[in-house]
């Protein structure tokens, strides 16, 4: 079914094929998936890489994820092991990615891993994603599909918002339901989380029966992408705030300013995953209405709550 944007397509048998012709003809194509929305390409051909850096104004050496249908597919890239295998059945497809050696006879190019000697691997679940990833006979570099720096897309609309007609298909495939980015687990060696998301250290931690050594803090610089400007809605974001400053909108936890001007909730119920998943859509929200700044309440620092002060502490550094 046609949208009423021309280029958003709900997700269907047909709009899977022309998606999958738009793919094989080098060109990038929206695509949703259970975190957010990626902006795909045929992850070994050059030219479709770099319509992605292009689109996305993103900087050559930050890397992409490849995303793989299953781990017959992967293992013709990257070198595999024990930590992976495990996390791999606990957790795929799902909301996590690896970072493992790139083999040599690898056939990602090089333009996608940024040159470096490791790749990032994700397997999605969202079925579109799996259904197109396994018709096609390659993986899909696909970053968040939003301008470099700005918040990533959790709808086919958002998506539309950032690219405008500079896309030819976005698919539709309804809200990303977890809403924000995979975890990003560093398994060259000892394991390292550098970004934090909806699979939690402790459940990592658990599995592969470690104890992370540093706090995710300290790992920022270990991912060339985790550069402090990140995930900004466009317009000042202060964070830990107690007080409104009567002109700002005010992101908070809980219900106490329910239904008061200018007040948005991330969850009513206090619920910390719901919350993560509501974040990005908030901040669109308040950004279309048209407010200047937003001042966000502290936001507790655990579980769900440790994704979430790392998407809002790089949002403030504007
Ligand atoms: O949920 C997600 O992961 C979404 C959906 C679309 O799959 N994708 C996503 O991609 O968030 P992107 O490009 O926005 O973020 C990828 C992050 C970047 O911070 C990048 O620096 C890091 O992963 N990364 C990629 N390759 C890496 C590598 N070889 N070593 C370390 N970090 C890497
Ligand atoms: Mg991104």
């Amino acid at each position: 079914m046609k949208n009423i944007y021309s280029n958003i397509f709900t997700f269907n048998k047909k709009i899977s094929k022309k998606a999958i012709k738009c793919l094989n003809n080098s060109n990038v194509v929206g695509l949703p998936t259970e975190t957010v929305y990626g902006l795909g390409g045929n992850a070994y051909d050059k030219s479709s890489i770099k319509k992605i850096y292009y689109l996305k104004k993103r900087p050559k050496s930050n890397p992409l994820i490849i995303h793989y249908y299953n781990l017959d597919d992967a293992i013709k890239d990257v070198e595999i092991n024990e930590n992976f295998l495990k996390l791999f059945k606990k957790f795929c497809p799902g909301p996590i990615t690896f970072i493992l050696k790139k083999k040599k006879n690898s056939k990602i190019h090089e333009l996608a891993s940024a040159k470096l000697k490791t790749v990032a691997v994700r397997f999605p679940s969202h079925r579109a994603i799996r259904s197109i990833l396994k018709e096609i006979n390659f993986p899909l570099a696909m970053p968040s599909a939003n301008r470099s720096t700005y918040v990533s897309p959790v709808s086919a609309k958002d998506v539309f918002d950032e690219f405008k007609n500079k896309v030819q298909i976005i698919v539709d495939g309804g809200n990303s339901k977890i809403g924000i980015e995979s975890t990003v687990i560093d398994l060259t060696n000892d394991p390292q989380v550098l970004r934090p998301g909806i699979i939690g250290s402790k459940s990592i931690e658990k599995i592969l029966n470690i104890k992370f050594k540093k706090s995710f803090k300290k790992n920022y610089n270990k991912s060339p992408g985790m550069m402090k400007k990140h995930y900004s809605p466009g317009i000042p974001v202060i964070i830990n705030q107690k007080k409104h400053d009567k002109k700002s909108a005010f992101i908070y936890l809980g219900k106490r300013y329910k239904n008061k001007k200018d007040f948005f909730s991330l969850s009513i119920n206090s619920n910390l995953k719901e919350a993560a998943s509501n974040l990005y859509k908030i901040f669109r929200i308040i950004k279309k209405k048209g407010y200047k700044k937003i001042q966000i309440s502290n936001i507790p620092k655990k579980s769900f709550g440790i994704a979430i002060n790392d998407r809002i502490i790089k949002a403030s550094k504007f």
